[in-house]
């Protein structure tokens, strides 16, 4: 069968090639699933896997078959496999376990191990391909009726996450009700975490460099949330004009530099999260001891959140559909560029590079 690959380590290397079709029996004690792909989604870190600046193929093999955010329907189950059947329409968590006690729980998504192994990504086959075979414990159904959203499964479920640790960290305080929140960045996971913020209630500011209107600030503002560019208003003058700074700030810019910055605007007791994933070398001058001496006389938290296990992407699934009913038609449009056939890859990676505002580009692979 077809699969879209890489050859780690060489910039550039994406292209096409056969791969061997996996069967049901290669997931013992019939606990396999086959899927058929539909659709895989990509983002930043397939392109930086394509600058052969991540990712590792897989040991024995030259190449890498990328794709990490898939959507497909069940072909074929094992016998012990009870909570999806044939036509259920499902995607696949992404990272597998290693040998940490977290692995062991069902949480490789902190393991504490260094070498981590993640599908499409580093040292596993990824998804874009025809067909994969998984063990059913890392396929999660899709309801029928959010077929539509597919691809955002995945990226829904790091921000699922990403927002979930901030609101389990911040029982240290006891009581917290937070009220407002920053998102930096208005990419995809900027728009899906603006998502799960409005719904659990909190005001909103969404933020991005460029002002509108433009898609980011139209989906932004159809969530309820508001949007601010922030080379129009720097996120200091917001907190001057709205006269409190926020409880939580979910930063997702790409940039190290508003990672820091971020560190700079929350409020006392707040929470920070950190989701970019900065594969340079830049670096930045900081107030250190403004931030130190604020952090530290207003109980202030930082928290890194990488990757989802099955429960995130129940979750991020829940708000998906919880999100459907309250701001209707809105999450769709985050799936901008689609691209039909495996065949067209290099149209792919072309429109991840220069496709400035694509929210998503994903391959329609198959229809069903
Ligand atoms: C993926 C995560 C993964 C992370 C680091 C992201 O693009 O969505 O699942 O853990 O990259 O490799
Ligand atoms: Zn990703």
């Amino acid at each position: 069968m077809k699969a879209v690959a890489v050859k780690p380590g060489t910039p550039n290397s994406v292209h096409i090639r056969e791969v061997p079709e996996p069967k049901l029996s290669d997931i013992p004690n019939g606990r396999g699933v086959k899927v058929k792909v539909l659709k895989v989604g990509v983002d930043a870190t397939d392109r930086e896997i394509n600058e052969a600046l991540y990712g590792n193929a897989p040991d024995g093999d030259d190449y890498l078959v990328i794709g990490h955010e898939c959507f497909g329907v069940v072909e074929e189950v094992g016998e012990h496999v009870k909570h999806v059947e044939p036509g259920d329409y499902v995607t696949c968590t992404v990272r597998r376990p290693g040998g940490s006690i977290y692995d062991n729980i069902g949480r490789s998504d902190i393991t504490s191990e260094e070498v981590y192994y993640e599908r499409g990504i580093n040292l596993l086959h990824g998804f874009m391909t025809e067909c994969f075979v998984d063990d059913a414990e890392f396929i999660v159904k899709m309801p029928l009726k959010l077929k539509h959203l597919h691809v955002l499964a995945e990226p829904m479920s790091c921000a699922a996450k990403a927002v979930q640790q901030a609101y389990d960290a911040q029982r240290r305080l006891q009581v917290w009700e937070p009220k407002v929140a920053f998102v930096m960045g208005a990419g995809q996971i900027g728009l899906l975490a603006t998502l799960i913020l409005r719904l659990r209630g909190l005001e909103v500011y969404t933020m991005a460099r460029s002002p509108g209107p433009h898609l980011k600030q139209e989906i932004v503002d159809s969530l309820g949330a508001k949007f601010i560019s922030t080379s129009e208003t720097t996120p200091e003058e917001l907190t001057e004009q709205l006269g409190k700074r926020p409880d939580i700030i979910v930063e997702c810019t790409g940039s190290s530099k508003m990672a820091f910055k971020s560190m700079e605007l929350i409020g006392h007791n707040g929470v920070v999260v950190w989701t970019s994933i900065t594969g340079s070398d830049n670096t930045v001058e900081i107030p250190a001891d403004a931030i130190n001496l604020h952090w530290v006389l207003g109980n202030k938290l930082l928290v890194g959140s990488v990757n989802a296990n099955f429960r995130h992407f129940e979750l991020g699934i829940q708000d998906l559909a919880l999100g459907e009913l309250s701001y209707p038609g809105v999450l769709e449009k985050i799936l901008t560029n689609p691209v039909d056939g495996l065949d067209n890859y290099q149209e792919m990676m072309r429109l991840l590079v220069e496709e400035k505002d694509a929210l998503k580009v994903f391959i329609n692979v198959a229809d069903e």
